[in-house]
């Protein structure tokens, strides 16, 4: 049995009377891809919101590792551990590729480092970089202004950026959004890659995509667990299926 990395207990989010988020329990095993679907609206983003602390729950538990971290501030979130990526692009455009990567790396480093002579510092922070650019295959490009480069590109580096922060585990927010086919088979190929050492947490529209490299799948709808099993059981699921077929008029996740 694989360690839970990451557990939820009963994780509610209210927006006013909306339940984004409706009793949500979940354990997310080490080393697995964990995929979470479900149509717009279904609360997969608020979902990751919560996980990475940029909102608080209205009620509920979440636990990493031995850590309780329900209240945790994002910044702290991701000092220990948890990385993420955002629906829409999150670059700076200005800079280069190194330099965003500097900054994912800069802003995560343990308090412990803060203390150390900055020649140290600097050199752990580009160790960092050039591990993340490596990693994603943009050693080639780290002086291009990332404004300057495709949009697949640029959504390669916001996953370096969070590489950057040498996470535990990533949560990663439609990473496919708006790329042409082959942006996205190379995307796909680069998740793949990291799913090999790294845990994830991926929402995505494209079900081929999800398909290829989920190990375990959540399918959401009106903010509540659906249905939780392996690729099989979730495409096999009539109740995945009439939660689709009711949902026939909007985009599928
Ligand atoms: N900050 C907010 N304030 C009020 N309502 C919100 C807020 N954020 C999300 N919602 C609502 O919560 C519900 C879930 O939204 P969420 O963005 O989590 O869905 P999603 O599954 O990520 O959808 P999509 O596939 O379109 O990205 C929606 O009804 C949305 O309008
Ligand atoms: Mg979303």
């Amino acid at each position: 049995m694989a360690e839970i990395i990451l557990r939820t207990e009963h994780l509610c989010k209210n927006f006013g009377g909306l339940k984004a988020t409706d009793d949500v329990s979940l354990d997310f095993e080490r080393g697995r891809v964990h995929a979470i679907l479900g149509p717009n609206g279904a609360g997969k983003t608020t979902l990751i919101n919560l996980l990475s602390g940029e909102l608080a729950p209205s009620s509920g538990r979440i636990l990493f590792k031995d850590y309780d971290i329900t209240d945790a501030r994002p910044e702290k979130v991701a000092r220990i551990g948890i990385g993420r990526s955002f629906q829409k692009t999150n670059i700076l455009p200005g800079f280069s590729c190194l330099q965003n990567c500097w900054i994912g790396a800069q802003t995560c480093l343990p308090t412990s480092m803060r203390f150390i002579r900055p020649a140290r510092h600097l050199r752990e922070v580009h160790r960092r970089a050039d591990y993340a650019l490596d990693l994603c295959g943009l050693s080639g490009q780290r002086n291009r202004i990332a404004g300057t480069m495709s949009y697949g590109e640029q959504r390669q580096l916001e996953i370096a950026m969070m590489l950057a922060t040498e996470p535990e585990l990533l949560l990663l927010d439609e990473p496919l959004a708006g790329m042409g086919s082959e942006e996205s088979q190379h995307v796909t190929a680069l998740l793949r890659d990291l799913a090999r050492e790294q845990t994830l947490i991926l929402i995505e529209h494209d079900m081929d995509a999800v398909f290829s490299l989920a190990d375990r799948i959540t399918v959401m709808v009106d903010g509540a667990e659906l249905e939780t099993g392996s690729v099989e059981q979730i495409r096999n699921s009539k109740a995945v299926q009439d939660a689709y077929l009711g949902h026939d008029d909007e985009e599928v996740a």
